[in-house]
């Protein structure tokens, strides 16, 4: 049947109305011409109660057009992106074979974290990567707002956490504050929810905390000589005031029903914890030994401040030890070298997601001739699409079985130390996350690498049309690497 030059959509059931104008417009972006109709549209949604998933659709393309047919908005949002790689992949007045699809996502948590602190892209990229996330299906955007080199996010009761604690980047210190107003966050959660994407803000404590301290060093708890004032400082009640008080504004923010903690690589710069008088007489009083039990007991009333406030906590692999509680906690995995944190947060029965950092940082460069990003410090690994692709099977987890419905999805992670503009922003998840995508989305009985590879030429094309810089990892000459910046690089 072929494709309309013009593309009618309706619905024949009321409540998908409100998903038509947001696709018209996306088609749009294609380079498609599309409209509403109230007539028998070329595409019609239909509410069909049969599919209890909410994310679960069919789509029917017979001699006449496309039906959409879903339980819930999110299905059938998902029904109408098929329809669109369908489009986009024949193009208008190019000929669709008949077809039912019946679809359902292999995960509930599809997800992709940005790292603005070390280089801040802004809102105009942000937007640009929600409507591709969409696009791809993934439904879960975790933003790091918050790390030793910029403090992201507008707090209105700590002014000074943006006016000094947003100024510089990794490779200026002394660049001018760059953040997002509380009306901008708004903004783009909204945005985001528009294409059934959830935001999950990440205020990275009690390490990684160096803008915060920059703006605050009341709440320092010192650092070590390569991460200078890294940590809160665990020893006093006005930390915890401080945080809860940024945590409650978060809240206010994000209708998310996580917020993420960090927890992560405290001990790159708690040494001073040691010689801090008010710590030491913490751990005297609530007879804590050594330093990993004074992080879990910060961990801990952090955790408590967030229960309080009706919220899930998550938090980095290094919290499974913590003794948080498993009904209110999340755990990602990050650390593939540390299998036994994954297992740990499998035996002591908490929700996690997966994101080890091979395959799944792609700050990891993805063609051994790459020269910015990272590769393993031993080896040199790095982060090829095949092997996105192929993520989660269990060589992945060093043999643990992933199969226990803990396991909610697994996410893909952009670290900017080494990405600073829009365009290495874009070459370095694209075209991964295409194959990110297609790891959450599909069952490992229907996924095929070879078959992946071949759609990929196709998606490329649409990359290409969309003016997204990518790696041609067919053709690695005739996209160059995009440079990073020429600073230092973490493992
Ligand atoms: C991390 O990469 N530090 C979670």
């Amino acid at each position: 049947m072929s494709v309309p030059k013009v593309i009618t959509v309706s619905a024949v059931s009321g409540e998908f109305s409100p998903l038509i104008s947001e696709f018209v417009e996306s088609l749009k972006k294609f380079s498609i011409q599309a409209k509403k109709t109230e007539k028998k549209g070329w595409i019609q949604l239909v509410r069909n109660t049969a599919y209890h998933n909410p994310e679960e659709y069919r789509l029917t393309v017979s001699a006449v057009g496309i039906i959409v047919e879903a339980g819930c908005a999110n299905g059938c949002f998902y029904g109408l992106q098929s329809a669109l790689q369908l489009i986009n992949g024949t193009g208008t007045g190019g000929s669709l074979p008949c077809a039912v699809i019946g679809d359902a996502p292999r995960y509930g948590w599809r997800g992709l974290m940005l790292d603005e602190s070390r280089h801040f892209v802004g809102k105009a990229e942000v937007k640009k990567l929600l409507d591709l996330m969409a696009f791809h299906k993934l439904n879960k955007f975790h933003w790091h707002l918050t790390d030793s080199q910029g403090w992201r996010i507008e707090i209105k009761r700590y002014p000074l956490l943006t006016s000094v604690g947003a100024i510089g980047n990794l490779t200026d210190p002394d660049a001018p504050a760059q953040y997002y107003t509380q009306a901008e966050i708004a903004e783009i959660v909204q945005y985001a929810a528009d294409r059934f994407i959830e935001v999950i803000p990440e205020i990275d404590m009690p390490g990684h905390a160096t803008s915060a301290i920059k703006a605050y060093p009341e709440f320092s708890g010192g650092g070590s000589k390569q991460y200078p004032n890294f940590t809160f400082n665990p020893g006093k009640e006005g930390t915890y005031t401080f945080l809860t008080n940024i945590l409650k504004e978060i809240i206010a923010l994000f209708p998310s029903r996580y917020i993420h903690i960090g927890g992560d690589e405290v001990h790159f710069g708690n040494e001073q914890w040691n010689h801090l008088p008010e710590i030491r007489e913490l751990m005297k009083a609530q007879g804590l030994e050594g330093l990993v039990t004074v992080e879990h007991y910060f961990l801990n009333r952090i955790s408590d401040s967030i229960r309080v406030l009706n919220k899930t906590v998550i938090g980095w692999d290094e919290v499974v030890t913590a003794g948080l509680p498993v009904s209110n906690t999340m755990v990602m995995w990050w650390r593939q070298e540390r299998p036994e944190q994954l297992e740990k947060a499998i035996n002591k029965g908490y929700e996690i997601v997966l994101c080890p950092r091979l395959p799944l940082y792609l700050d990891f460069v993805q063609h051994s001739s790459h020269k910015y990003g990272r590769k393993w410090s031993k080896g040199g690994e790095y982060a090829p699409i095949e092997k996105v692709y192929h993520f989660p099977s269990m060589d992945y987890t060093s043999g643990i079985s992933i199969s226990t419905p803990l396991i909610k999805g697994i996410q893909g992670n952009i670290w900017t130390e080494t990405i600073h503009t829009p365009e290495r922003l874009q070459f370095m998840i694209f075209p991964r996350l295409s194959a990110l995508a297609e790891a959450a989305w599909t069952q490992d009985k229907s996924k095929n690498y070879e078959n992946f590879n071949m759609r990929m030429d196709k998606m490329m094309e649409v990359y290409k049309k969309i003016g997204i810089v990518f790696f041609n990892y067919k053709d690695p000459e005739s996209s160059p690497e995009v440079a990073g910046p020429e600073k230092k690089k973490r493992d």
